[in-house]
């Protein structure tokens, strides 16, 4: 097999050059030809100076990440870099693209770096739960002291050239040909005499490294990465290269790096890194499947989701009618939209040039007759399935031949409007999370006739929104697979344990400190209390239930206590703002109704809330896969990491089910089962999967 690494000496400077397309990741074959060029140079009389390059779009992008389930085989990181740095010719690198973890960490045993102006640079391993190995921790602080290095690391982000410069991280930005600028720097640094300056052998500046500073630290891993323990871990790494010489420090960052790998948390998130990349494959639409084109997009319905479906489609490039019979909600659509625009360029996130030209392809009408031609119209009416049946006929009636027809229900039965159309196979369901224009979901609903080019279409469309696109729904369902989790599984419960003993505030405290965004009575507040409950009619979830479930939610709901819009639900209200106030007296009208219910009350232990809500989402999930809905279990991780913040680091309801293992989960569903009333019927693939020992990860469609 022919090496990605080849050496090619001229002019006294050996060039070595990596080439493993798409992103030269990092792998065994990179380190070893690394290795064999870098002696063979180094041994080379002829050469006086050594340049890293890499081929391609990209520097090395990171490391390989398979190799965190195969294990890194020789030759190790550490010997590699080793040999770079202790060259006694001067090493130089180049960097464009993105050069990140694994890339980075070459570059910082080289002993000079350059850039081009646009490249960006960073060690976003904290993101995958483990910190910067391979010398990272401990070689960055050298290169540019302690208190930046943990603050790039912890900033995720990658950095531009420029700050990069300015950090000291590389010593220059290469203008025009990055190879042949980088070549004669080297050449200048040669008849200047210069020495290799290894990273390794740099004190560590610590000004304004101090307990001060830690402790801001904290306090932002606390918000960003609520939770993890790798930032902990980190901080541990960057004391140690402060302390101890690079070898002693090499052995601690592999001790602290070797648990971060092994830890449930890193896995979870390596767990989810994979999962976003499977979700985009969808079997049966490959490449070749055929699409439609789609450059003008009619939106009927101006309020919220109309509203932020707009500005999604707006800014990806598409040409926008939003269309709604009321003026006054097209005019509200409409300065909303241009707000939001303005606050963009007011941040600095887009130019004034992208957002007039956005706003230019908006238009705001009362006509249907703007629906001729469009190549795509979503709907997003009110949630009443008699509208939205009138709506699809109408839009079958005026779109021209071959549009898509979607619906934005968020679980409204999209066969039930596809049958009111002559072409149902142009039916499809775009489930966009609110607000539209910040939530990163996308469920994708395919309905019983869609055809495969609309769903190759929806999907191509996904990615130009640049949402993450979840395919669902295989056949007609209601709920889809989100929703219907939420309501079956995780509300119900969160409810009964109201009625059961539990206050608004420990069911809410209980989930966020798992790890999710807000508890279930903040959202609701939030959502509307008046929403959730004709969600609850509308799916049927009450009515397929013979016990009396989600009782407070309803009770709410009749008395008018809707949440943030009335100022009183779950919580209470300021005027003016949004900020949840615990108001005891809600527990009155609770306590009313376990008794009007006969429910007898207790007090509930915050993991006895966590796990009856949680496990509720599991085998509720595991009915999903029965069904066929998805494609994969990890899909139903990424649908409720990216539509409800399950916790990352958690790897999602499934991943989780399946680190506990099923046969646990599966004896507590039964004990709930035979404690709690039969609704906890564990789901039958649940019971088998727990009884073969297999993991939810190993589920594959018929
Ligand atoms: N709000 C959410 O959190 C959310 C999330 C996902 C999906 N959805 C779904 O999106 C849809 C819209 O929800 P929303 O929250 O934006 O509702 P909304 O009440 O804010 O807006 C509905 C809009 O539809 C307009 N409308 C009514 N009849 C119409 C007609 N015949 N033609 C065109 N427009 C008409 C109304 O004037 C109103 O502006 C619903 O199906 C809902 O289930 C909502």
């Amino acid at each position: 097999m022919t090496s990605p690494v080849t050496l090619a000496v001229d002019d006294g400077i050996a060039e070595i050059t990596i080439d493993l397309p798409p992103v030269n990741a990092i792998n065994q074959a990179i380190r070893t030809g690394l290795l064999e060029c870098f002696r063979k140079a180094i041994a080379d009389d002829s050469v006086q100076a050594i340049v890293l390059l890499a081929a391609g779009r990209t520097y090395m992008a990171g490391a390989d990440i398979n190799e965190f389930d195969t294990g890194v085989g020789e030759p190790a990181y550490y010997d590699v870099f080793r040999v770079i740095e202790n060259s006694d010719k001067i090493v130089v690198t180049a960097l464009h693209g993105t050069a990140l973890g694994g890339g980075l960490e070459t570059a910082l045993a080289c002993h000079y770096r350059c850039a081009d102006a646009n490249a960006r640079m960073g060690l976003p391993e904290l993101s995958l739960g483990i910190i910067p190995g391979a010398g990272g921790s401990q070689r960055l602080p050298r290169l540019i002291g302690a208190k930046a290095a943990v603050e790039t690391v912890f900033g995720i982000v990658p950095i531009k050239a420029e700050k990069a410069l300015e950090l000291g991280l590389i010593d220059k930005i290469v203008d025009g040909d990055l190879r042949r600028g980088a070549i004669s720097w080297t050449k200048e640094l040669v008849q200047q005499g210069a020495s290799p300056r290894r990273t390794g052998e740099m004190d560590v500046d610590v000004t304004g490294y101090d307990d001060d500073f830690l402790a801001e630290m904290r306090t932002l891993a606390g918000k960003r990465m609520r939770g993890q323990e790798a930032p902990e871990r980190l901080l541990e790494a960057v004391a140690v290269a402060t302390k101890l010489p690079l070898e002693e420090g090499l052995v601690e960052e592999k001790r602290i790096g070797d648990a971060a790998v092994a830890s449930a948390e890193s896995e979870a998130l390596r767990h989810v890194f994979f999962a976003e990349r499977e979700v985009t494959k969808v079997p049966g639409i490959g490449k070749s499947a055929s699409r439609i084109e789609v450059e003008t997009v009619g939106i009927l319905g101006s309020g919220t989701m109309g509203t932020g479906i707009g500005i999604v489609f707006g800014n990806a490039g598409y040409t926008v009618r939003i269309i709604d019979p009321s003026r006054e909600s097209l005019d509200k659509c409409k300065a909303a939209i241009e707000k939001t625009q303005a606050s963009q360029v007011g941040r600095g996130r887009m130019d004034q040039a992208t957002a007039a030209d956005m706003l230019s392809r908006m238009s705001y009408v009362t006509s249907y007759d703007a629906l001729a031609d469009v190549d795509l119209a979503i709907e997003a009416v009110f949630e009443d399935m008699n509208l939205k049946k009138e709506i699809f006929a109408k839009l079958d009636e005026i779109c021209k031949p071959g549009a898509i027809l979607a619906s934005n229900s968020s679980t409204l039965n999209i066969d039930d409007m596809a049958a009111c159309t002559a072409r149902p196979a142009s039916v499809v369901g775009l489930h966009f999370f609110s607000p539209a224009n910040i939530m990163k979901l996308l469920e994708i609903v395919r309905a019983g006739k869609t055809s495969k080019e609309v769903l190759a279409t929806a999907v191509d469309i996904g990615k130009r929104i640049r949402k993450v696109a979840v395919v669902v729904g295989i056949g007609g369902t209601f709920g889809f697979v989100g929703n219907r989790m939420m309501v079956k599984g995780y509300i119900r419960e969160a409810d009964q344990m109201l009625l059961e003993g539990a206050s608004v505030q420990e069911v809410d405290k209980a989930i966020y400190d798992f790890g999710l965004p807000m508890g279930p009575w903040t959202m609701n507040d939030m959502g509307g209390v008046d929403i959730m409950c004709s969600v609850l009619e509308s799916t049927g979830a009450r009515a397929a239930n013979p016990e009396p479930f989600y009782n407070v939610t309803l009770a709410l709901g009749e008395a008018g206590l809707l949440g943030q819009k009335t100022g009183q639900g779950f919580y209470r209200y300021e005027k003016g703002d949004r900020t949840p106030i615990y108001d005891p007296s809600i527990e009155n009208i609770i306590a009313g109704e376990a008794e009007r219910l006969n429910v007898g009350r207790k007090s509930l232990t915050a993991d006895e809330i966590q796990q009856r809500c949680i496990f509720g989402l599991i085998n509720e999930g595991a009915r999903i896969l029965e069904e066929g809905l998805v494609y994969r279990a990890s899909d139903i991780d990424v649908i409720w990491i990216y539509g409800y913040g399950f916790p990352r680091f958690r790897g999602g309801p499934m991943f989780y089910a399946d680190q506990i293992g099923l046969d646990k989960v599966y004896e507590t569903v039964r004990g709930y089962h035979e404690t709690l009333g039969n609704y906890w019927q564990p789901a039958p693939l649940l019971e088998q999967f727990a009884k073969e020992g297999r993991k939810f990860a190993d589920w594959a469609p018929e």
